[in-house]
């Protein structure tokens, strides 16, 4: 896909359904009690295999929009352990918090995924859950995983990485571990939308500035979950309208929970113009409008307390970086090397082949800043979605246009991408 220059964008937007949120309300729904109603429900390609995943479990999903499903849960203990594997094409999500589900249920589980998934380190959630007394097996660190449920003891749990996606499968297996609370101590404060939504639907939470303890519960009922537009979606928007002077960008109903929006507070200290207004909370979670206006920007530093804040952003904030004055740097950030793909490599790769000044570090990158538009050219998305929507906006703030390839990826999070940014450009471009 070749993605044009523009001059500048201008509109009113909103983006899909928050996708962390999107994957635990039905995965939640799926075992709580009775029918959860979603509204604002984020489709993707990834979130589409939530769904599937928890059909081939045995429970009802009505899809009544295409925002809006209704998931008729089993219970706590009510999934039936299908006789195929339980495959999670890309969703990392899906593959590290759902064993923390499976751990507790009767019956031999199989999780698969794609090449890009079934490249990524399982052993991080295994590891815990086999502590927790569960039988759980991956293939030298990597899926294909395999759960046999069973009962299940509470832990106490020192994350070695800062990864909401472990923290949140030994909490989901804490619903199970009879005897007593489960903690997760994290060093660093990561997403907390698991811990939000079970004390939303009744479970016993207790939360300090570096743990989290969930007790075991019988039953619990999720109820109506409505979920506000996904930061990380609005991100490459965000973006655009800083680089492209003369941009005026409004996006409506963004989950502003402040442990998704570093890249606010990198966005203010480089100088940029964004402006949260209509503050307010959309199913349990802080959201809020926002305004952006194009802005000069200047260099900063992101070290490894800010990294959890912003991981999935990290990728653009290379492209304000090559932007702003002066010498920018992340530290840090050694888990991008973990993402769909070697995130690292990706952007610094991607950025310097159109003609950015950027070189990698075992841990993040520095960046010459240089005022002035980036070249152009192509990048290759690598089967990574959120490569993908960087080269786009990349080719929107250069001078020659960008062709992307493998363009189609950025499904996985975001299937109206492109359709939307289209519709962004000024009249005049
Ligand atoms: C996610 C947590 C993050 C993030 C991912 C979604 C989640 O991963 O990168 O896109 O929904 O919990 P880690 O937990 O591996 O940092």
């Amino acid at each position: 896909m070749k993605i044009a220059p523009t001059a500048a964008v201008h509109g009113h937007i909103g983006v899909p359904g928050d996708k962390s949120l999107s994957h635990r309300a039905v995965l939640l729904g799926a075992i709580s009690d009775g029918e959860t109603r979603i509204s604002g429900f984020g489709r993707s390609d990834d979130t589409e295999s939530t769904i599937a995943a928890i059909r081939a479990l045995g429970i009802r999903v009505y899809e009544a929009d295409t925002d809006t499903l209704r998931v008729f849960g089993g219970g706590l203990r009510g999934l039936v352990a299908p006789k195929k594997p339980i495959d999670c094409g890309n969703a990392g999500t899906l593959m590290r918090l759902l064993p923390g589900i499976l751990a507790g249920q009767q019956g031999r589980f199989e999780l698969t995924g794609d090449d890009s998934l079934s490249s990524r380190p399982m052993e991080r959630i295994a590891e815990p859950l086999r502590q927790m007394g569960a039988s759980i097996e991956t293939d030298d660190g990597h899926a294909p995983i395999v759960i046999e449920g069973g009962s299940l003891n509470p832990i106490c749990y020192e994350l070695p990485v800062a990864s909401a996606q472990v923290k949140s499968a030994v909490l989901l297996a804490g619903l199970y571990a009879e005897g007593g609370e489960t903690t997760v101590e994290e060093p660093l404060p990561t997403r907390d939308h698991t811990e939000n939504m079970l004390a939303q639907a009744g479970v016993p939470v207790r939360r300090k500035p570096k743990s989290v303890s969930v007790q075991p519960v019988k039953r619990f009922d999720l109820g109506d979950v409505e979920i506000p537009g996904d930061f990380s979606s609005a991100a490459p928007f965000l973006v655009a309208a800083t680089l492209l002077a003369g941009s005026d960008l409004t996006v409506h109903g963004v989950n502003l929970n402040p442990r998704r929006t570093g890249l606010l507070d990198v966005l203010e200290r480089m100088g940029a113009n964004v402006t949260v207004f209509n503050r307010r909370r959309i199913g349990g979670e802080p959201a809020g409008d926002l305004d952006v206006r194009s802005a000069e920007l200047v260099a900063t530093t992101i070290g490894a307390g800010e990294v959890p804040l912003l991981v999935d952003e990290l990728p653009l904030f290379a492209l304000l970086a090559v932007h702003a004055h002066g010498d920018s740097v992340l530290r840090g950030a050694a888990e991008l090397r973990a993402k769909e793909t070697d995130r690292i490599e990706a952007v610094v790769d991607g950025l310097r082949r159109l003609g950015a000044h950027i070189r990698a570090t075992p841990d993040g990158f520095t960046v010459r800043g240089v005022p002035s538009r980036l070249r152009g050219g192509s990048v290759d998305a690598r089967g990574d979605h959120r490569i993908a929507m960087l080269g786009a906006v990349a080719g929107l703030v250069s001078r020659e246009g960008v062709e992307v390839e493998g363009a189609e990826v950025a499904a996985v999070s975001f299937p109206g991408f492109f359709d939307l940014l289209d519709s962004l450009r000024a009249p005049t471009s």
